[in-house]
């Protein structure tokens, strides 16, 4: 690594980690502060299929000391690392505000997520249960053992680009798999910090090996087809629906199970017993938060028929207050840039989608420019990639409505009463998150019963799951699989059922088995009568 002064900190000339080595291969990238263009972070190269084999084949051989670790000395390093990363939090911080333009106050949770998840899984190291199961033979044993699958293929997007590959990485490394990574493009200087420190945690050369590149026709697309020749035996992905759904399907026909965590249309629903102003800001902070790029954020907003206006209201206010701006120079705003010009210019697309399908603009004006100014924003306009809050008003049926758009847009939608409300939550293709404000436990029952998501929060927004629950969606949004908690070591084991014959015979299951058998009935009914 190489080090060169930017405009808010160093540029940083950093190559893959293959086995604990440096390795600089490919032609080179580069990545630029989102909030101000002229700030380069980091210079990388873009992994050929050639390296990403190299880098699969270390994984490989890694795997065989690794695998045979015991999982308490495993999860020493996840000790370790969590006392790294906290030493390094304030560093950590300070690169992603650079890196992806995120807040301060956001990048210290997003950080803050990937210690908790080291904290949890340093002790799981030490649980990692199987069963002892009674046989039906005497004189026999039976165990279950969970086993690590081998090499895991791993793709992250770059929204959250220390909590999202730590909910990957830690837990396949607790249960002794080795890993090549292709972080997002957005985040290769984070990255490649971050596999420097479980290195300094401890962790042996050549089990998470990072690989740098693009996605699409570049070193993401080439590492999910090395599933193809058999190198990888599993895959994991935090992305868009239609990537997700390809890899999904060069996992199936190679038989691996991959994880998948992918796009949401987020419903919140503000009932009309709600709590006005809880519900006004933890609308505002689902839309609004990370600039709308999480896929844990709100996408519509459906309001009950007698607060509507009133909602609109107070909520069209607080937007109008939203601060945003380079949150480097001003750690006061809201949100920051758009993570990269692609998604700026996808979300600029959506504007045509709302007036053609005649959705009604409440507030907004695209891209924040010095011809367009946005009246609380903070910073030079032009240096970044930045979007003013815009609320529409939609219905279910409009592309606006169904599709995630990424960034900060949001639908009021009216609905009226509970079970409309219902409806109009689960009708779109996703079902990740959802949120519902009431005080009537059994509206509140009602809802968590019947929508469709992974993940439902009552009286809260439709983001911040924490790192020990179950986290992960069902239709659009995934495969069914979980991250983080213990619903994730599924992710990355397999069952081995084992038994142990002690009786010195070939006993026979099902034949040998010596099954108890009925006793001659008693005629119940005639001695009653
Ligand atoms: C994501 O956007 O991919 O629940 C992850 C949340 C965060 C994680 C979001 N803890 O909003």
């Amino acid at each position: 690594m190489q080090t060169h002064p930017s405009k808010y900190g160093n540029t940083l000339e950093i190559g893959h980690l293959i086995g604990g080595e440096e390795v600089f291969e490919g032609r080179m990238l580069e990545r630029h502060n989102p909030a101000d263009c002229a700030d380069l972070i980091a210079r990388f190269p873009e992994a050929s299929k050639e390296t990403l084999r190299k880098a699969a084949r270390t994984a490989q051989k890694a795997f065989q000391e690794w695998s045979r670790t015991p999982a308490p000395v495993r999860g020493s390093v996840l000790l370790n690392l969590a006392g790294v990363l906290s030493r390094e939090k304030d560093t950590l911080v300070r690169l992603m505000v650079r890196e992806v333009g995120k807040t301060f106050k956001e990048a210290g949770g997003d950080v803050q997520e990937a210690i908790d998840t080291a904290v949890f899984f340093a002790s799981e190291g030490r649980r990692l249960y199987g069963q002892t199961v009674p046989s039906e033979m005497k004189n026999k044993e039976l165990f279950t053992f969970r086993r690590p699958m081998g090499v895991v293929g791993m793709i992250t997007a770059g929204n959250f680009p220390i909590a999202v590959p730590s909910w990957k990485l830690i837990p396949a490394i607790l249960t002794g798999n080795t890993v090549v990574w292709k972080p997002s493009e957005d985040a290769p200087a984070l990255s490649f910090v971050l596999v420097k420190l479980f290195e300094e945690a401890g962790l042996p050369p050549g089990v998470i090996n990072l690989v740098l590149g693009g996605g699409k026709d570049s070193s993401g697309q080439w590492l999910v087809e090395l599933m193809d020749e058999g190198l990888l035996n599993k895959f994991a992905f935090t992305g868009s629906t239609a990537v997700g759904r390809w890899i999904g399907e060069v996992a199936g026909r190679n038989l691996l199970r991959p994880t998948l965590e992918l796009g949401g249309k987020n419903p919140l629903v503000v009932l009309r017993d709600s709590d006005l102003e809880l519900a006004v800001e933890g609308a505002w902070w689902s839309a609004f938060a990370t600039g709308g790029q999480r896929c844990t954020s709100a996408g519509n907003i459906l309001v009950d028929a007698p607060i509507y206006d009133e909602f609109k209201k107070r909520f069209l206010e607080k937007t109008e207050s939203t601060v945003v701006g380079n949150p480097i120079q001003y750690p006061e705003v809201n949100y920051g840039p758009f993570i990269n010009a692609r998604l700026l210019e996808r979300w600029i697309e959506h504007y045509t989608w709302g007036q053609a399908e005649g959705a009604n603009l409440l507030f907004g004006k695209a891209r924040i420019t010095t011809a367009n100014p946005y009246p609380h924003f903070k910073g030079d306009p032009e240096a970044g990639l930045f979007g003013w809050p815009t609320v529409w008003e939609a219905r279910p049926g409009m592309k606006q409505f169904e599709q995630e758009i990424f960034g900060p847009t949001i639908n009021l939608v009216r609905v009226d009463g509970l079970d409309e409300a219902i409806q109009a939550a689960n009708a779109h293709p996703y079902g990740l998150s959802s949120a519902v404000y009431t005080n009537r436990r059994d509206w509140a029952y009602r809802f968590k019963n019947e929508i469709k998501a992974g993940m439902t929060s009552i009286n809260n927004s439709t983001v911040g799951a924490e790192a020990h629950l179950p986290f992960g969606g069902i239709r659009g949004s995934g495969n069914g699989a979980r991250e983080s908690g213990i619903w994730v070591i599924e992710e990355y084991t397999y069952w081995q059922a084992v038994n142990e014959e002690y009786s010195g015979k070939l006993q026979l299951a099902q034949m040998d088995t010596e099954y108890t058998k009925p006793r001659a009935p008693t005629r119940w009914a005639q001695i009653l009568e």
